[in-house]
């Protein structure tokens, strides 16, 4: 018996989910299953429910800001569940982990000037360095016997090629899901501090390393890194709360951050959300308990997914050390990627992630979102086992 409820199956159509409503905005049929934006079809922790409808009844909305008790919150989370605490003056918040993407590579780089990423990776770390006029350096993460891991020579030459002076780092690495380890991630870091290289690290999903994993703050390797670091963390994906536009930036040197608040500044924002800070309180405070529940729902649906797998022949999974965003390797199917999203889309009614959105290096994978209750993780693996099947006969 689980104390919260993961299993009853939540209507979002006709509420602006983009998840849902896009969907069937594009023509599908009602019950195409639409797996694939990184959120969850799951209520938040009842704590931010209750914290929200309180602070609804108050019925005044003005200009906010973080008060103590919401630091506090904030600096806990990370020491209880990560071993690291930042200290409150490295805070800067934005309302968005994509929109300090996005700030930062205008504080830092100048047009024209390259910006480092490890392909696949999420589609908008590419979006954001190309929208904002700069140039993508891309050092593809290398692939080896069901396992991706860092090219660093690779890396350092492409910094030596390009001049990068910013890498943008995802920690976990959403799609491929590594939880990169301190090793990894000090190795990395050295190729940078080397070449005077500024670490934007996406650690929205830190709260999601599976058993076996944890997650590594990359500010925790120790002061030399996490003074060349700006490390974005959110409640959003631990909590389901992306529509509430609330992020924690942390920048422990007061040089970068200085230029990440004016760069921020500059972009007109000013003051965060009172409902993502009342709710990001409460999830921080009072959600752990729910979130331990939430983690062993999603490791029972990869189970699911991975038992799925084991019965198609041609689609392997990588093995997910973090993320709730399995990536499944479809290259044995003997498709081309249009040949993928037709099985994907026609055959089996699902929506995922196709890999080319992550890069040319994405090619012949797709990935999967398994938050949702399991009976439609159920149903969507059924429906790709069905699929895989009438394609080998
Ligand atoms: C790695 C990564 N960064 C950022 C985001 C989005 O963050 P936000 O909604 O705060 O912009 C996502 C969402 O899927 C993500 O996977």
């Amino acid at each position: 018996m689980t104390k919260y409820d993961f299993e009853t199956i939540i209507d979002r159509r006709g509420t602006g989910c983009l998840k849902w409503d896009a969907w069937s905005r594009r023509g599908h049929a009602p019950d195409d299953l639409p797996l694939w934006v990184a959120d969850m079809d799951f209520k938040t922790a009842p704590a931010a429910i209750e914290a929200l409808a309180e602070r609804v009844q108050h019925g005044v909305f003005g200009y906010t800001m973080a008060t103590d008790g919401y630091c506090e919150a904030v600096q806990s989370w990370f020491e209880r569940r990560h071993g690291w605490r930042p200290e409150r003056e490295w805070l800067v918040m934005t309302p968005g982990v994509v929109f300090a993407l996005a700030v930062a590579v205008n504080a830092f780089t100048q047009p024209g000037d390259h910006v480092i990423i490890q392909p696949p990776v999420y589609y908008p770390f590419r979006l954001m360095i190309q929208d904002n006029g700069r140039k993508m350096a891309a050092s593809p993460l290398l692939y080896e016997n069901g396992r991706y891991t860092m090219d660093y020579e690779g890396f350092e030459r492409q910094l030596e090629k390009t001049g990068a002076k910013l890498f943008i780092l995802c920690n976990p690495h959403n799609p491929v899901g590594r939880a990169w380890t301190a090793d990894e991630l000090r190795r990395i870091g050295d190729i940078c501090l080397r070449h005077g290289v500024t670490v934007v690290a996406d650690e929205i999903h830190a709260d999601f390393a599976r058993p076996g994993f944890k997650h590594v703050p990359y500010a925790s390797l120790g002061e030399r890194y996490a003074r060349h670091a700006v490390v974005c963390t959110a409640p959003s994906k631990t909590f389901n709360l992306a529509g509430l536009q609330l992020s924690n930036i942390f920048i422990p040197d007061p040089d970068l951050r200085a230029a990440f608040k004016r760069a921020r500044n500059r972009t007109g924002y000013d003051e965060p959300s009172v409902l993502g800070i009342t709710a990001t309180q409460a999830c921080y405070e009072r959600g752990e308990e729910w979130l331990d529940e939430l983690k062993k729902v999603l490791d029972g649906n990869y189970a699911v997914l991975q038992a799925a797998v084991d019965r198609m022949p041609g689609v392997s999974l990588v093995p997910l050390e973090s993320t709730y965003l399995p990536w499944l390797d479809c290259r044995g199917l003997g498709l081309d990627d249009a040949g993928i999203k037709r099985l994907v889309e026609q055959d089996a009614k699902l929506w995922l992630d196709l890999g080319t959105m992550f890069g040319p290096e994405g090619s012949g994978f797709v990935r999967m979102n398994l938050a949702s209750p399991k009976a439609l993780i159920e149903q969507a693996c059924h429906r790709l086992e069905q699929a895989v099947a009438k394609l080998a006969k």
